[in-house]
């Protein structure tokens, strides 16, 4: 196997040494092709009204999950009312931990297993999102240990090949594109290690990226969560290219989803980078500014197509051990009884250094040309 920078989600920089006999040896062995893959995305204010019709045309019972704090809040409520309207039978799971562990994904999958859901709902930022899938793939495989699926080293890696149910992902945050990711990330209590699951499955069905939600979306949780948007585009421009990957994997079924940088991917990412940067400090100082956040929200979908294919790399994985081994911080405005470091913020603490460092390897490749990025 390549060896990587991180050893959890992300794809490795373009500084990596391998050893893997001569040049010509190589390349027999380095891949040569990469797959696009994408959640549906329907996008648009009030679009959220419509998952009733939705849910009702992919089953019967419905598992709802979402966050303390959201369950309060208008995105869920819209959510629950469009399920009343169109009659569909539904249970509302909210004890998603902001920043998942192992053991609120644990809580989650003894929640889905307890019913026979036809369908899975999430409504909230990455940390629901990603706990929703995580409940979806253990529950459509109740025989699973829990680190059967989860990233190598830390867990055994296995390639999911069982079915999981349609999951549909109403996104509250501009943000981490876990909408259209088949990404779950967690922290691994055992290790103070924050690591995840990565599977083509884990894809949701459909994301649902309606701008109303960002109405309530508080100031903190808007600029990490933008600031995540931002190094998801240039860490996907900038991670190893595709076709430099080794080994070249012996079924397509065992082609990661992190690929490498590519010619499609590059595409979602700079036009994300593009819209954030002239959007990103007005959505998060203006609540009222609708125009603004609902491009963020755009942006994340955009960046979270480019990286979900492509992978992130020294930021995102640097980010894991800052956030794993956090004590006492606490976030305002995130809503939560336990200390964390949003996962943002884990981000950008690194990203002055990495690009300065991307920059100088490929300055084509780094937006700002041969000059560091200025984060
Ligand atoms: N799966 C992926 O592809 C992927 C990618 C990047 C990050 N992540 C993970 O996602 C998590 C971070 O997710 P996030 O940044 O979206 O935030 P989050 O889901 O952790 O939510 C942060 C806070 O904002 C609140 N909130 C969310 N939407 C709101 C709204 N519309 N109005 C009011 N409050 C709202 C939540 O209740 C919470 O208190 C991390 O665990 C990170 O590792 C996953």
């Amino acid at each position: 196997m390549p060896r990587r920078l991180s050893p959890l989600l992300c794809a490795s920089a373009k500084q990596q040494v391998i050893n893997y006999g001569t040049k010509s040896e190589q390349q027999a062995q380095t891949e040569y092709a990469f797959e696009m893959a994408c959640s549906n995305i329907r996008f648009g204010e009030g679009v959220t009204r419509e998952v009733g019709m939705d849910c009702k045309s992919l089953g019967h019972k419905v598992c709802v999950m979402t966050d303390r704090n959201l369950a309060k809040l208008p995105p869920v409520q819209t959510v629950l009312e469009s399920l009343e309207v169109h009659k569909v039978p539904y249970k509302l799971y909210d004890r998603s931990r902001v920043e998942p562990t192992n053991e609120s994904f644990q809580d989650a999958i003894d929640f889905a297993k307890s019913e026979d859901f036809d369908v899975f709902l999430a409504v909230g930022g990455g940390s629901v999102m990603d706990t929703c899938k995580a409940a979806n793939l253990y529950s459509s495989n109740p025989s699973a240990g829990f680190l059967d699926y989860v990233n190598a080293p830390i867990g055994k890696g296995l390639p999911v090949t069982h079915t999981v149910k349609p999951l549909i992902a109403v996104t509250t945050t501009a943000g981490t594109g876990s909408e259209t990711t088949g990404v779950a990330v967690f922290d691994y209590l055992p290790m103070k290690a924050k690591t995840g699951i990565a599977s083509r499955v884990l894809r949701p069905t459909l994301g649902i990226v309606d701008p109303d939600h960002l109405r309530t979306l508080p100031e903190r949780v808007a600029a990490y969560s933008g600031i995540d948007v931002l190094c998801h585009a240039i860490e996907s421009m900038t991670c190893v290219p595709y076709k430099e990957r080794l080994p070249r994997p012996e079924n397509p079924n065992l082609r990661p989803a992190y690929q490498g940088c590519n010619p499609i991917s590059d595409i979602w990412a700079k036009h994300a980078l593009t819209i954030a940067s002239k959007y990103i400090k007005r959505a998060v100082f203006d609540p009222e500014d609708s125009e603004a956040r609902s491009q963020m929200h755009l942006a994340s979908c955009y960046a979270g197509i480019g990286f979900g294919n492509a992978g992130c790399h020294l930021c995102h994985g640097m980010s894991y051990p800052i956030s794993g081994l956090v004590r006492n911080f606490k976030s305002s405005d995130y809503s939560q009884d336990h200390p964390l470091i949003p996962h943002g913020l884990s981000v950008v603490i690194s990203a002055p250094a990495v690009f300065s460092f991307t920059a100088s390897a490929c300055p084509r490749e780094t937006p700002g040309g041969s000059t560091a990025l200025r984060c």
